[in-house]
């Protein structure tokens, strides 16, 4: 255990020496952390060792409020981005998809130890203005722009516990930090005016009132496949969109295919979809089981796809300022604000659900999926870039390509 103390204090070569040896790395292996290293990136995690990167790619064909855009996402998964594009594609040819912020406050908690809930209600209620002014004072220049905190309010967790929710509007801003320090200002007031029993005090993860909405229409027209008529999948994905709502097994995959589309753009864009991810799970739960967060149904000769979900989404601040790649996403995906952002999110996220549904109840998802992931599939059997081509094109001609196909394709090759 002794090998990694105070591995902190350590400079980048004494780190890389010390896992060199106690992970046994080979001079290559040393040399690609080496290689991808960036000073940079020294102050802004811990034990820092090497930057880890995944490709970008741009999802093309959105249509979303009147306005034509491409969207920057982050992803190693093959297919997801001709996924995203398709479902854009087709909701462009009815109008495109309108977008809609409902809300976008961030929520905050501080967790009283009270076994009367009417004493701390009436307190919070009588000294509202007070904590208010308390949370404010805390992060002042936030109402500068318009932001500041809105409202609080006390619910009963249950005979010991209540929590005191304060609602913040954080602007331009995701906003962890303002929210962070007007909470704790708070608890400390609370503790210290008020002699409140305080646990801790921290900003929530399940953003609701941070909604946006989203929603197209298909013609069915456009949604014909083999031998499926346009309305045949039409009813179909409604079909499929039913079954996520009954279902816990399928709504959790028909939310990673939404998931698939939201991570890779909010990836791009500097934000944290640990916190995205967290917070649109457990509103998919918000009805006592976990449910798919798309609907689908039919109106009249179109297929009409809608979504709410909670996005709590910074434009400015945090790893959007670190992050280099971040302000050229912004400009690629020509977002100008967080409420941009929320809207072209949710709507990603939307179009790469239609893809998805719309193959899964066609012919299948291996046919699309695979096609793309054949290059993945070579790679992990050991294709060399030169030999990438050849050995691509003779799994396209396999009935079942997979990996050891591949890797005897790789082998005759070298032959
Ligand atoms: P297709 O119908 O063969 O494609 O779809 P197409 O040739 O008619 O093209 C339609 C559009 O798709 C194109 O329009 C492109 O925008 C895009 P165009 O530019 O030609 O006017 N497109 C591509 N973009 C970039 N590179 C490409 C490419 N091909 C088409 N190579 C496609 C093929 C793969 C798009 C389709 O089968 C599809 O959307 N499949 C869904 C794939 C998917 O969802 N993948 C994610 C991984 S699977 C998963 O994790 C989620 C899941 O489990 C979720 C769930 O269960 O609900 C499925």
């Amino acid at each position: 255990m002794g090998t990694f103390n105070h591995f902190y204090h350590k400079s980048y070569d004494e780190r890389i020496n010390i896992i060199g040896d106690f992970s046994e790395l080979n001079s290559q292996e040393l040399k690609s952390l080496y290689e991808n290293h960036n000073e940079r990136n020294n102050s802004l995690i811990e034990n820092y060792i090497t930057d880890y990167s995944l490709p970008e790619g741009i999802a093309v064909n959105f249509l979303i409020n009147g306005e034509e855009k491409v969207a920057p996402m982050v992803t190693e998964e093959p297919s997801v981005i001709a996924a995203a594009s398709n479902g854009a594609r087709m909701f462009a040819k009815n109008g495109g998809l309108n977008a809609k912020v409902i809300s976008s406050n961030l929520t905050g908690q501080i967790i009283v130890k009270t076994d009367n809930f009417n004493l701390l209600f009436g307190y919070v209620n009588t000294h509202r203005d007070k904590i208010i002014a308390v949370a404010n004072n805390a992060h002042p220049s936030i109402l500068k722009y318009g932001g500041g905190a809105k409202e609080v309010s006390v619910r009963q967790l249950d005979e010991n516990y209540c929590s005191i929710d304060l609602f913040v509007d954080v602007a331009e801003a995701m906003g962890a930090n303002i929210m962070n320090s007007m909470l704790e200002a708070l608890a400390n007031f609370l503790k210290t005016k008020a002699s409140k029993d305080i646990l801790m005090s921290i900003l929530s993860n399940y953003s609701i009132d941070s909604l946006v909405t989203v929603s197209g229409s298909v013609k069915f027209s456009q949604l014909g496949k083999g031998n499926f008529s346009g309305k045949e999948v039409a009813n179909k994905i409604v079909e499929a969109s039913h079954i996520a709502q009954i279902d816990t097994y399928r709504a959790t995959t028909h939310n990673k295919g939404i998931m698939n589309g939201i991570d890779a753009f909010v990836m791009a864009m500097g934000n944290d979809w640990r916190a995205v991810e967290s917070g649109i799970h457990a509103y998919a739960s918000r009805n006592g089981h976990y449910q798919g967060l798309s609907h689908f149904m039919i109106k009249e000769d179109t297929l009409y796809g809608e979504m709410t979900l909670p996005l709590s989404l910074g434009f400015i601040g945090g790893a959007t300022k670190v992050l280099p790649k971040v302000k050229i996403n912004q400009r690629i995906a020509k977002v100008h604000s967080k409420k941009e952002l929320m809207q072209f999110a949710a709507a990603i996220g939307l179009a790469q659900n239609l893809a998805a549904l719309k193959a899964l109840v066609t012919e299948g998802i291996q046919k699309g999926h695979m096609n793309l992931q054949l290059n993945s599939l070579a790679m992990t059997a050991g294709s060399t870039d030169e030999e990438l081509f050849t050995v691509v094109q003779s799994l396209r001609q396999m009935q079942n390509p997979n990996l050891t196909n591949a890797k005897q394709i790789i082998q005759n090759l070298r032959k």
